[in-house]
């Protein structure tokens, strides 16, 4: 079995500043692995680590025992990069782009145009193969990013971001082409969407700060989160201490009680009787997400409470 593996990599670019601080992890290299973090938290420093198009200040990296810094012209051969910013030439066609990528990895002409083709049927783009790719909608002109990693020989992609700005149509689209892709590759992607992780992943690494919080799948990732139920108060109104329970507040400013369900049906209950809005709901993996990158507001341990 392949596996990707960082030995305690850290880069900064500037002195006692760390975008990426002893990130250490092992996985397996197949379906789909989300590296998922906050703007900033140096999902693209160790995107482009991986990829051997940045060095690492220390420790090191291998994919199927290829080392990333040492052995790059080994690992350029079984990867393909998407990079944040990517864009297809505007003035190229789709095709154009494709098999010029083709032949910079050393396809013939003909055999480049095959594979182009090939790929570009497979995610269902194939009518747009002759259109330029700045006639394109922003979530065509990503498949055709995709198909042409896809098109390589490349075992191993790294998509940095590749959903970032689409419309949820496309979003949803460019989803059905990653599930379509992992059956034969390694996807190593980087998202702000919580959703697209807990659709799309079998793994996936928290990252915060340059620190690597969490990796799992979501079953493990939950195991992770003391409590399995999350109340969200929806209304501007202030929130008692929980019997059990911690309180965490969200991205969007509302509070949340993540807690038992026994507790949550108890606050719910009172809640109504308050008229507070609210929602109840086992933890997604946002309440994971805000759970382990946020320490909770309360951070007193109410075990004790809850065994009585
Ligand atoms: N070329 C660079 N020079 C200096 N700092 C950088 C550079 N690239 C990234 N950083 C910093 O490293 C941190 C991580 O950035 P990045 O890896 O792009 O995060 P993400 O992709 O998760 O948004 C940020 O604080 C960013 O400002
Ligand atoms: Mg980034």
């Amino acid at each position: 079995m392949k596996v990707l593996s960082c030995n305690n990599i850290s880069k900064s670019y500037e002195r006692g500043k760390y975008a990426l601080k002893d990130v250490k992890f092992s996985i397996p290299a197949k379906g789909i692995f989300a590296l998922i973090g906050r703007n900033g938290a140096g999902k693209t420093t160790l995107i482009r680590i991986l990829s051997t198009q940045l060095l690492p200040t220390s420790g090191r990296a291998t994919i199927d025992g290829i080392d990333v810094t040492r052995q790059e012209n080994r690992l350029r051969e079984i990867i393909a990069c998407v990079p944040q910013e990517a864009r297809a030439i505007g003035w190229l066609t789709a095709r154009q782009f494709i098999v010029s990528y083709l032949m910079w990895r050393g396809f013939s002409g003909s055999e480049a145009n095959k594979r182009a083709v090939a790929a570009a049927k497979k995610l269902r783009i194939e009518h747009y193969l002759d259109k330029q790719n700045q006639k394109l909608s922003g979530g065509t002109k990503r498949k055709v990013l995709v198909a042409t990693v896809m098109a390589s020989e490349a075992e191993i992609l790294f998509l940095d971001e590749p959903t970032t700005g689409l419309d949820p149509i496309s979003r949803d689209e460019l989803w059905g082409t990653l599930m379509t892709l992992k059956k034969d590759h390694f996807v190593f992607l980087t998202t702000h969407y919580l959703e697209e992780a807990e659709r799309l992943a079998d793994k996936i690494g928290i990252l915060d700060g340059g620190r690597l919080k969490a990796l799992g799948t979501l079953d493990e990732l939950r195991k992770k989160v003391k409590y399995p139920y999350c109340v969200k108060i929806l209304s501007d109104v202030k929130i008692e201490k929980p019997k059990v329970g911690e309180i965490v507040k969200g991205v969007d400013g509302h509070y949340q009680i993540v807690t038992t369900e026994h507790e949550a049906n108890r606050i719910s209950r009172k809640l109504i009787s308050k008229e507070v809005r609210f929602s109840m709901s086992p933890l997604t993996l946002d309440d994971i997400f805000y759970y382990i990158v946020k320490k909770p507001i309360e951070e007193e341990n109410y075990a004790e409470e809850e065994s009585r």
